[in-house]
């Protein structure tokens, strides 16, 4: 809270404003607790000096790239600061050892090619621009010089660009720590990169915020050698968010797999039965189907080339979308009554055949199928006992089978994509990149993507 004391005629301040945030202006009267404030803007206000903050006059017109040397590190004065930095195509600012970036809704290749990433190898931090490779270069150093394992933070709201920040981290860690290798056969690094349109596939979706959001959250664990480089890799998730498999509310999109899979080739599509993503009340219940940006027919072939890369064979691939294409079938088994009081049996003729096409995907008994979902089983000491369940509960007990069998697939794909970039059990150190969810409720602040380099991340996370 600002010291009223400090402000009297001519200060320079920032005032709470409902609409921009904050606006700056000059105290032109001070009375009690208001001030009255001659704003750039050119409007007069009056405001409680308990809302009020001291601006710093001597900040360059073009900000500064480390926060640490404002005059005052509060909430004006940072996001102005960075207003700034951006208006001049500066995404990334320091705070100290902490990297903010600002989402910059455009690709920019110019920043991240291999010459910029030769710029910032072993350069320490803050002497070059603000960049994510001199986070993972203070990380990689540090693991180097003092024999301690390292981790980096990347967090942030929704759509702040942690992921895509996580990528560029990685890449330059990749960078440093990969080997010159010549044999035909993916490196670690590669098949970890290459690991992860997999899991955007399975793991994100579109919703209000971001177009790509992940829903886990993401533990990368790069192990190293002796020497520095790369010698295996783990990836941990968590907490993917369940309930979207059958429940999306307009306008956000399910999992983009089941996009994909619907766009697939049409003998694919023939294959696991499936059609328009829009006969599928998994899918339907959102009116967002297509996005303007994605094609989920390349998308649908990009996922299986990446899937050959990380080394799942056709069979496995198979098994994947014929799980995917179930759960699709599965949504669509609708429950009416049955001949016994409080007991349902699937609606119609439709329903009985999206519940046989679900069997025939999920190979099991299409009668045990239909008994799982339409009764109960309760176990006692002596016996069980057999429960018949009405519409409303079997149609419950569908959509949580769905949830259950979805996130045992992503389970055992970040599983299958473990076994196949190998973890090196006799590694020394080892660096951390965690891309996960943080201050989803700011009202104001959006995009900001805060990347700390901790030693022993794990032990702060108790991971
Ligand atoms: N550095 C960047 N360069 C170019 N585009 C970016 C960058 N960072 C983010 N974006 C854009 O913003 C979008 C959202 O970024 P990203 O998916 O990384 O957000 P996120 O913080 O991981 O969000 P969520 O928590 O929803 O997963 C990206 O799809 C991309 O279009
Ligand atoms: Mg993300």
């Amino acid at each position: 809270m600002a010291a009223s004391s400090a402000f009297m005629a001519g200060s320079h301040v920032w005032v709470e404003d409902p609409d921009d945030a904050w606006i700056d202006g000059e105290v032109i009267e001070v009375k009690g607790d208001e001030i009255k404030v001659k704003c750039t803007s050119n409007k007069t206000i009056v405001a409680k000096t308990s809302s009020a903050h001291p601006k710093d006059t001597e900040v360059p017109p073009t900000g500064v790239d480390d926060m640490t040397k404002l005059a005052y590190l509060h909430e004006p004065g940072v996001l102005q600061n960075l207003k700034c930095r951006y208006d001049v195509n500066e995404i990334y600012t320091y705070t100290g050892s902490i990297l903010i970036a600002v989402n910059p809704f455009q690709r920019l290749p110019h920043l991240y090619d291999m010459q910029v990433m030769k710029k910032y190898k072993g350069v320490a931090l803050g002497e070059l621009s603000p960049h994510p490779f001199a986070v993972a270069d203070s990380a990689y150093r540090q693991m180097i010089n003092e024999s301690i394992s390292q981790a980096i933070l990347v967090s942030g709201e929704s759509g702040a660009g942690k992921t895509e920040s996580t990528k560029m981290l990685m890449r330059y860690l990749a960078y440093m720590g990969g080997r010159v290798d010549n044999s035909e056969e993916r490196s670690v690094e590669q098949k970890v990169l290459e690991s992860n349109p997999v899991l955007e596939a399975f793991g994100n979706a579109k919703t209000v915020r971001n177009n790509n959001s992940s829903r886990f959250g993401k533990f990368v664990e790069l192990q190293f050698d002796q020497r520095g480089r790369i010698s295996g890799a783990a990836i941990r998730t968590y907490l993917l968010e369940r309930s979207r498999v059958c429940q999306v509310s307009d306008p956000e999109r399910n999992y983009h797999c089941f996009y994909m899979l619907c766009a697939a080739p049409k003998e694919e599509v023939d294959k696991y039965k499936l059609g328009n993503p829009k006969t599928f009340h998994y899918l339907n219940q959102s009116n967002c189907i297509e996005l303007d940006a994605i094609n989920d027919s390349e998308e649908y072939l990009a996922t299986r080339r990446a899937m050959d890369v990380v080394g799942m064979s056709q069979e496995e691939q198979d098994a994947i979308f014929r799980v995917v294409a179930g759960i699709l079938h599965l949504g669509n088994v609708d429950f009416a009554k049955g001949k016994e009081t409080d007991s349902s049996q699937p609606k119609d003729d439709k329903s009985r055949l999206h519940l046989k096409t679900t069997a025939e995907l999920f190979m099991c008994d299409d009668k045990a199928l239909e008994e799982s979902l339409c009764k109960r089983v309760f176990v006692t000491r002596d016996e069980s006992i057999i429960k018949a369940l009405d519409p409303d509960a079997a149609a419950l007990s569908r959509d949580a089978l769905a949830k259950i069998v979805y996130s045992k697939l992503f389970d055992w794909l970040v599983e299958k994509i473990n076994v196949a970039i190998g973890q090196d059990m006799d590694s020394k150190f080892l660096i951390g990149v965690l891309d996960i969810y943080g201050f989803e409720s700011f009202k104001t602040n959006r995009c900001l993507t805060g990347m700390l380099c901790f030693r022993h991340l794990r032990e702060l996370l108790f991971l």
